[in-house]
């Protein structure tokens, strides 16, 4: 039978709570790095140089870059701020990819200052703009170019971004803007064109999607070279699925590393193909299932249709529910093998009906002060957690071996009111 309380890390969820507060996003750094090993270990192909490249939008902190560091992945930043974390935290500037379909000028300068090992480049003004920054600064620079390969992959229609009009990249079905930008970035004395970048959906469950998109990349890849834009690098970005709830069955990262690269090799041959380096850059399958919020359960009410009981946070540290109808697991922390009698809304503090964690799930009866842990809230809460309401952004914590530390402290009332000013009204003009 499991243990009545759960642990993370190999420290109790009231343990937990009780020393760092709640809500608490808890991961548990031996999962992070297992699942990075998992890819780095599965994502090799003889004949094939490869890279993982985390995708550092799913969860970033100093301490987040520095375990993917150690674990010898790249890392994949998309603006200024997420480059200025990695760097701050020491990652290697060599195994940073910078993405971004609106690169600020100030952004591409920084990352040609940092000398970032590659620079997706997703448009023809952006690829103008940062072969002048490498010009001024004398920097070669590593691009890749963004194409969208019109591979629609299975997935919540809100986070598709593979679909014709999609704001990222050039699509395949508009080779003039492809080759102009091809041609440009041959131009530019200081860029080097490596490759290809593609990234068709998130929470993807079929491999065929992955296949579908490297055999995309391949047939462009062809078009390419005998035009003399030969990539020797195909990036097929992430949406690598993870588990939320018992609906979810993702791809197994080995089988999911085999397609790709199986995928690419026979392309490589049957087409004659230059390509010598593929990667990918899957976030939420790294960070999602290693992390869990812990939240303190306060008041409950029953309306006609439901009971709800209300936790300390909600939509502020995890809009998903709420933006693309995410659906979550959660068990109560402390009472881990009661029977579950309760059909239960669990729902968050905000003042918006929309602020709902789980629409819908059994639970032992719970009371006011009782812990409830909500799974694979790693990826794309934090990072996209909010002030609504004036929260603060939740403690996180890396827990192992019997111990847990803070790698991102609470934010307070105080942190909130530091950004406010009185200034005096100057002229603008
Ligand atoms: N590479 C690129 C270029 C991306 O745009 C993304 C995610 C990734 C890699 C990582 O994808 P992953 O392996 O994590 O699926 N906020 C949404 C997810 C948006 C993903 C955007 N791009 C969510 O909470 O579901």
């Amino acid at each position: 039978m499991k243990e009545d309380v759960l642990h993370i890390g190999g420290v109790s969820a009231p343990a937990l709570a009780q020393h760092f507060g709640t809500p608490l996003i808890v991961y548990d750094e031996d999962a992070l790095r297992k699942r990075l090993t998992e890819y780095l270990d599965a994502f090799r192909a003889p004949g094939l140089e490869t890279r993982v490249v985390y995708a550092g939008k799913a969860f970033l902190c100093g301490a987040m870059a520095k375990l993917v560091a150690n674990a010898g992945a790249s890392l994949d930043v998309v603006s200024g701020g997420e480059l200025a974390c990695a760097l701050n935290a020491g990652f290697p500037a060599a195994r940073i990819v910078f993405h971004g379909n609106n690169k600020t000028p100030d952004e591409l300068r920084a990352a040609v200052e940092a000398g970032v090992g590659a620079v997706v480049v997703d448009n023809l003004p952006e690829c103008e703009a940062l072969a002048a920054i490498a010009a001024e600064k004398k920097r070669a620079m590593r691009v890749l170019l963004r194409v969208n390969p019109g591979v629609e992959a299975h997935t919540h229609k809100y986070i598709i971004t593979a679909h014709p009009d999609s704001k990222f990249g050039v699509s395949v079905s508009r080779p003039e803007e492809l080759y102009a930008v091809l041609g440009a970035m041959q131009a530019a004395e200081f860029l080097y064109f490596d490759g290809f970048h593609a990234h068709i959906g998130s929470q993807i469950f079929d491999k065929a999607a992955f296949a579908a998109e490297a055999a995309a990349l391949a047939a462009l890849a062809e078009d390419a070279q005998k035009r003399g834009f030969a990539p020797r690098v195909f990036d097929l970005g992430g949406g690598f699925a993870a588990w939320y709830t018992d609906e979810d069955a993702p791809i197994p990262v080995a089988e999911a590393c085999e397609t790709i690269l199986a995928a690419c090799k026979a392309e490589k041959e049957k087409r004659g193909l230059a390509l010598e380096e593929v990667w990918i850059e899957p976030g939420r399958s790294i960070a999602g299932e290693a992390g869990t919020t812990l939240y303190t359960v306060g008041w409950q009410k029953d309306t006609e249709h439901r009971h709800y009981v209300f936790v300390d946070g909600g939509m502020a540290d995890n809009i998903r529910p709420a933006l693309y109808e995410a659906k979550y697991s959660c068990d109560a922390a402390e009472k881990m093998n009661e029977p579950k009698t309760v059909k239960t809304t669990v729902a968050g503090k905000c003042g918006e009906s929309g602020d709902i964690v789980i629409d819908s799930v059994m639970l032992p009866p719970v009371e006011a002060g009782d812990l409830l842990a909500v799974y694979t809230t790693g990826a794309y809460c934090y990072s996209m957690a909010s002030n609504y309401n004036h929260l603060g952004r939740p403690a996180v914590v890396f827990a192992g071996g019997g111990k847990a530390r803070q790698v991102l402290r609470r934010e307070t009332p105080r942190d909130l009111l530091a950004l406010e000013v009185e200034e005096e009204a100057v002229e603008c003009d």
